[in-house]
């Protein structure tokens, strides 16, 4: 069993496009299935769940979609924070998400300081999130603690790297999810994946169930995982 799974949830705008609907329909539905997963990470007992809902390269998309998928974030948290309260998932965000627009910051920063005492299920949402972008800002971190002497150089481990990102109170990826056909990592998560097992499916976000994440843990316990050994 996986104690931390992510997913790349990627399909949405060709779930619509199937249909001849607008993207952002395909959006709204990408949401309907975030929910089910949550739910079915929590009954599964996964320990953290990491979703990439909108990575740093996302500002190029028009600015239409960036405003639908930034209102359905919002409606989103406004909506399901109860849920998460009583359901003993702590919330978290990865990524810049300060950025954003200061209603959505303070709505996340109140669903976080609501379910901090939780520890069911981590349910961490990458928001304005890149792993180079990640890397870079725990490398200045390190850099700093370098050049004031509370580090040395030559003593540099990968804890110390992992300590500095985003992720460092989450247990270690074990699975990573990739939607709708692609098989690339698209800077999420690039150091946290050096181990992790990957999992593909041709199947679009918004059609993603609890059966598709349960097909994925089997898969994953029948995986000889070796952590470089033999
Ligand atoms: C990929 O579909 C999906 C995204 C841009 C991010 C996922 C966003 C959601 C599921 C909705 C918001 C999330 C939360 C947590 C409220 P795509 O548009 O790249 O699809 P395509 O490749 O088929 O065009």
């Amino acid at each position: 069993m996986p104690r931390h799974v992510a997913i790349i949830m990627d399909g949405n705008g060709r779930w619509a496009k199937k249909r001849y609907l607008p993207r952002a329909m395909g959006h709204r539905r990408g949401v309907e299935a975030v929910r089910e997963i949550v739910r079915a990470a929590g009954d599964m007992g996964l320990e953290a769940l990491t979703l990439y809902a909108f990575s740093s390269e996302n500002w190029k998309r028009p600015a239409d979609e960036v405003g639908d998928l930034m209102g359905l974030l919002k409606h989103f948290i406004i909506a399901d924070i109860d849920e998460f309260a009583a359901n003993g998932v702590r919330l978290k965000v990865i990524g810049r998400y300060r950025e954003l627009a200061p209603d959505i910051v303070a709505l996340i920063d109140d669903a976080i300081a609501r379910t901090s005492g939780n520890s069911r299920t981590t349910l961490a949402v990458a928001l304005n999130y890149g792993a180079q972008d990640e890397l870079l800002r725990a490398t200045a971190s390190l850099a700093g603690q370098i050049a004031d002497g509370t580090l040395a150089a030559d003593s540099l481990t990968p804890d110390h790297v992992s300590a500095q990102l985003d992720t460092a109170d989450m247990p270690p990826l074990d699975l990573l999810i990739r939607t709708s056909g692609e098989q690339r990592l698209s800077n999420f998560l690039l150091w946290q994946c050096a181990y992790a097992e990957l999992w593909f499916t041709d199947t679009l976000w918004p059609d993603f169930t609890r059966q598709h994440l349960a097909s994925a843990l089997a898969d994953y316990a029948a995986r000889e995982r070796r952590f470089g050994g033999r």
